[in-house]
C-alpha cells in the first residue's frame, strides 16, 4: 500500500526530469537547425506528458485521503445476492476487498448523461481511460462517436430501478453492458432484486453490486464536513465521483455540465440521447441542487485534482 503511494508521488518527478530533459534536447537541436520533433519526442511520451499537464497528483491524493477516511472502495460494491447469504458477510478489510470486482486503477473516465456530450467527438479519449463509468440509463449504440464504446462499470439509481419494474429492460442495453459491472451504489432497493434476475436470466457476464452502507448520507454528510455545501439529495453523479476518488488515481469527468447553454451559446439537451431541453429540466428540478454540486467538482477542477470536460475533444 504505502509503496503503492511512495511509487505515485515518485511519478511527477520523473516525468519533469524527461520533459525537462527533452526541451535541452529541443533547444540544443533547434539552435543546431536540424531539430526533428519525432526523433526527440516518442509519440507515445508525449502522449502521457500531455495527459499529466492538468493533473495535479498531489490535490488528487488529498481529495483520496479525504474520502478514503470515510468511504472504503469495497463496501460500496459488493456483489449483490439474493437472499443474503452467509458469504455476503465478510469480518475483515482484507476479506471485503478480495470479495468486491472493483479494484484500482491509474485512469477513469465517469461519463455523465448532459446533452454536452453530444457531438463533442470525446469518444475516443473516453475509450483512452484504463477503467471507463457510466451513469445511468446511457445508451452507447450510435453515440459511440461522442460518447465512446467502452464500459466496464455502470452506476444505476432509484429511476432506472423503477423504470425496469414497470417496463422491463431493453436487451440490447443489457448486451452493451457484458462483461462489466452493473452497481448500485445506495444501499436498499426493492427493483434489485428483478435486475438480478434479468441479469442471471440473459446469460451474459455482469456482476452487480450494491452497498451496505448508506452511501448518500455519508455523502451528504462529506461535501456538507469538508465544503460547507448542504446537499438533500446528492446526484448519482457526485456519488459516483465521491466514490471512485477512493480507487482512481486521475479523474476526468464526461457529460457533467447542468446548464440550458454552452460556454459557445450552444442549446443544450437534457440528456445527449433524448429530445427535452436541457434549461427546462434544470429550471424546474427541485430534487438535485445541481448548481452547488456543479461548484464543487469546479473548484475541484480548478485545483487540478479531477478534470470536467464541457468542450469538444481534439
Ligand atoms: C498542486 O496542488 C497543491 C495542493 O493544492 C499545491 O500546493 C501545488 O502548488 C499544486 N502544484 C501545481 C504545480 O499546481
Ligand atoms: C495522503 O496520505 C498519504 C498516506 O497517509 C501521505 O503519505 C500523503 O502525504 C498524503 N497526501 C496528501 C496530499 O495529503
Ligand atoms: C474495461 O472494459 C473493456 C471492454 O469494454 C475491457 O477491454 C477492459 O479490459 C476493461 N478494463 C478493466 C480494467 O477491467
Ligand atoms: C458476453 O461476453 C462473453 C465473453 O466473456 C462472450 O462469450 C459472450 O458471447 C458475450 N455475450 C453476448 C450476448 O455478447
Ligand atoms: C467477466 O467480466 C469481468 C469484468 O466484469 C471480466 O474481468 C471477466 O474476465 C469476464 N469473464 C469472462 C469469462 O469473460
Ligand atoms: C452540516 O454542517 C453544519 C456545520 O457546517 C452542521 O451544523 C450541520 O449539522 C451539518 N448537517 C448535516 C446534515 O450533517
Ligand atoms: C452568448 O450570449 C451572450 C448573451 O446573449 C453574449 O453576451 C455572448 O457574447 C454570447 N457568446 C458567444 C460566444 O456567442
Amino acid at each position: 500500500m504505502e509503496f503503492a503511494v511512495r511509487k505515485r508521488l515518485l511519478r511527477p518527478v520523473s516525468l519533469f526530469s524527461v520533459s525537462f530533459l527533452t526541451m535541452v534536447f529541443v533547444v540544443l537541436y533547434s539552435l543546431q537547425g536540424n531539430y526533428k520533433k519525432r526523433m526527440i519526442f516518442p509519440v507515445s511520451q508525449h502522449k502521457r506528458a500531455s495527459r499529466s499537464v492538468w493533473h495535479n497528483v498531489t490535490a488528487a491524493d488529498f481529495i483520496r485521503n479525504m474520502t478514503r477516511k470515510r468511504f472504503l472502495t469495497c463496501r460500496h460494491f459488493l456483489p449483490y445476492s439474493y437472499p443474503a447469504t452467509k458469504s455476503s458477510e465478510f469480518r475483515t478489510e482484507k476479506q471485503c476487498t478480495r470479495r468486491s470486482p472493483v479494484g484500482h486503477y491509474r485512469t477513469c473516465a465517469i461519463v455523465g448523461n448532459g446533452g454536452i456530450l453530444l457531438s463533442s467527438g470525446c469518444g475516443m479519449k473516453i475509450d483512452s481511460n484504463e477503467f471507463v463509468i457510466r451513469v445511468a440509463h446511457s445508451p452507447i449504440e450510435s453515440f459511440e462517436k461522442d460518447v465512446g464504446q467502452k464500459v466496464n462499470l455502470t452506476v444505476v439509481n432509484d429511476v432506472f430501478l423503477g423504470k425496469l419494474q414497470k417496463k422491463g429492460i431493453d436487451p440490447n442495453w443489457l448486451r452493451s453492458r457484458n462483461n462489466s459491472i452493473i452497481s448500485y451504489v445506495l444501499n436498499h432497493n426493492n427493483n434489485l432484486k428483478t435486475l438480478n434476475d434479468v441479469v442471471r436470466k440473459s446469460h451474459l457476464n455482469i456482476t452487480i453490486t450494491n452497498s451496505k452502507y448508506p452511501t448518500r448520507a455519508l455523502v451528504r454528510k462529506f461535501w456538507n464536513d469538508t465544503r460547507k455545501t448542504f446537499l438533500e439529495v446528492p446526484t448519482a453523479g457526485l456519488i459516483t465521483y465521491t466514490l471512485a476518488s477512493t480507487f482512481c488515481d486521475v479523474i476526468t469527468l464526461y457529460g457533467f455540465y447542468p446548464f440550458g447553454q454552452d460556454w459557445n451559446n450552444r442549446t443544450l439537451l437534457y440528456h445527449y440521447y433524448q429530445s427535452g431541453l436541457a434549461k427546462i429540466f434544470f429550471d424546474k428540478n427541485k430534487l438535485h441542487d445541481y448548481p452547488s454540486e456543479h461548484k464543487i467538482l469546479k473548484s475541484l477542477h480548478n485545483l487540478k485534482a479531477l478534470k470536467m470536460v464541457t468542450d469538444v475533444c481534439t
